[in-house]
């Protein structure tokens, strides 16, 4: 028998397969599912998209290169431009992705020696797995540093210790599972702050689109010196199955990042930048989008509101992320799954104990689902 690596057994399993498999059991007992889980919206990307994807599938497609079309490069730097104000070199400042998902797991091994004693990268907890299993197989130290209150990660308040032995920090606006979003001022300051500490600063921005009334701010908004930013079509234009994003920020990171992905080998194919290209030059899909996603918050903080449930993340995002009466978010994760209701506890985005008393709520289903849910859960809490 091969000799594993003992991460695979020690950390728990991913916690989508774990909400995956919930829903599974319920199918499998022929009930009616309502599935607030997994982060994978419902409404399909427009129709022109999939036509530039379609239309991308050339006879010959040869093996795609790090850097991607100047097309999509292109694209990329005009979204930034009219949604941040942010000046990017398509040539020098951005890399397409395959998601943000393997860019959050490969960053890591950008800056970190895993025989030196200052390999920590600090992450968001509760926050997004990814950022904890990409420092652990990159060899980092995984610093999962608690969120409370307003769930915003400060770097210049993080312990000068902790600091000392940190090469990367992770910030996450508009944040999962809370949906809080960072301010420009705090931008400034975590910029700022890492800046004069030569600590990497990634800012995933994966749900920049998905807002309420005002736009969250980028971090490249506060320049581009030392500091990178993700962005992903899976939530603003309903693409999680194409797998695309960039990572874009300071020209001479972005070099490095280049030469460390010649070597995975996990770059997106042309088509899928093709229908990128086409996806990141249209922002009214994205307008109709978070119309819908607002309509669907409505119902439910409707709901929470009747029932005296605190709801922190109501500016943007994909999620609601509520803290359930009793402060057991598995006891009452299951309680919904009696009735058709699949909600992720909120420890399962927890490192150290963070999470817990909390559930989250993706606004996947359709409007029609929303509703029949919300009529089964306020049944269930009368
Ligand atoms: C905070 C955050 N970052 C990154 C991702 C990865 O998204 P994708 O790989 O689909 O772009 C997700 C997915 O849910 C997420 O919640």
């Amino acid at each position: 028998m091969p000799r594993f690596n003992p991460l695979l057994t020690q950390l728990r399993t991913y916690p989508a397969i774990a909400v995956d498999e919930a829903k599974a059991r319920l199918q499998k007992a022929g009930r009616t599912v309502y599935d607030f889980g997994k982060g994978d919206p419902a409404e399909p990307p427009p129709e022109f998209v999939r036509e530039a994807l379609v239309s991308g599938v050339d006879e010959r497609l040869p093996y795609p290169r790090v850097m991607g079309s100047d097309a999509v490069r292109e694209s990329i730097a005009a979204y930034m431009q009219r949604r941040f104000g942010v000046l990017l070199d398509p040539a020098t400042q951005i890399v397409p992705t395959s998601g943000s998902k393997e860019a959050v797991f490969h960053l890591p091994l950008l800056v970190i020696d895993r025989n030196a004693p200052d390999r920590g990268v600090v992450f968001p907890d509760p926050g997004y797995p990814a950022y904890q299993r990409g420092a652990l197989f990159a060899g980092a130290e995984a610093i999962a540093l608690r969120l409370e209150g307003d769930h915003i990660l400060r770097p210049e308040c993080i312990d000068p210790e902790i600091i000392a032995r940190t090469r990367m920090i992770w910030l996450n606006t508009p944040h999962n599972p809370s949906g809080a979003v960072t301010t420009l001022e705090d931008l400034q300051r975590a910029a700022d702050f890492c800046r004069s500490h030569d600590i990497l600063l990634v800012s995933d921005e994966t749900y920049a689109d998905v807002y309420h009334a005002d736009p969250p701010h980028s971090l490249l908004e506060c320049g581009t010196n030392g500091v990178l930013a993700l962005h992903s079509l899976s939530k603003r234009s309903g693409m999680t199955g194409y797998r695309s994003g960039f990572v874009a920020g300071d020209a001479d990171v972005m070099a490095r990042f280049r030469t460390l992905r010649t070597n995975p080998g996990v770059v997106p194919s042309d088509f899928v930048n093709a229908a990128a290209t086409a996806a990141w030059a249209d922002d009214d899909h994205t307008e109709d989008r978070r119309a819908i996603f607002r309509a669907k918050k409505a119902l439910f903080l409707a709901m929470f509101d009747a029932l005296n449930m605190r709801v922190i993340g109501r500016e943007a995002s994909l999620y609601l992320w509520v803290a359930v009466p009793g402060g057991d978010d598995e006891a009452y994760a299951k309680r919904l799954l009696d009735i058709g209701i699949v909600v992720s506890p909120g420890r399962i985005f927890g490192v150290e104990g963070a999470g817990v008393g909390y559930i989250r709520l993706a606004m996947v289903p359709t409007i029609d689902e929303c509703k029949a849910a919300i009529a089964a859960w306020t049944e269930m809490e009368s």
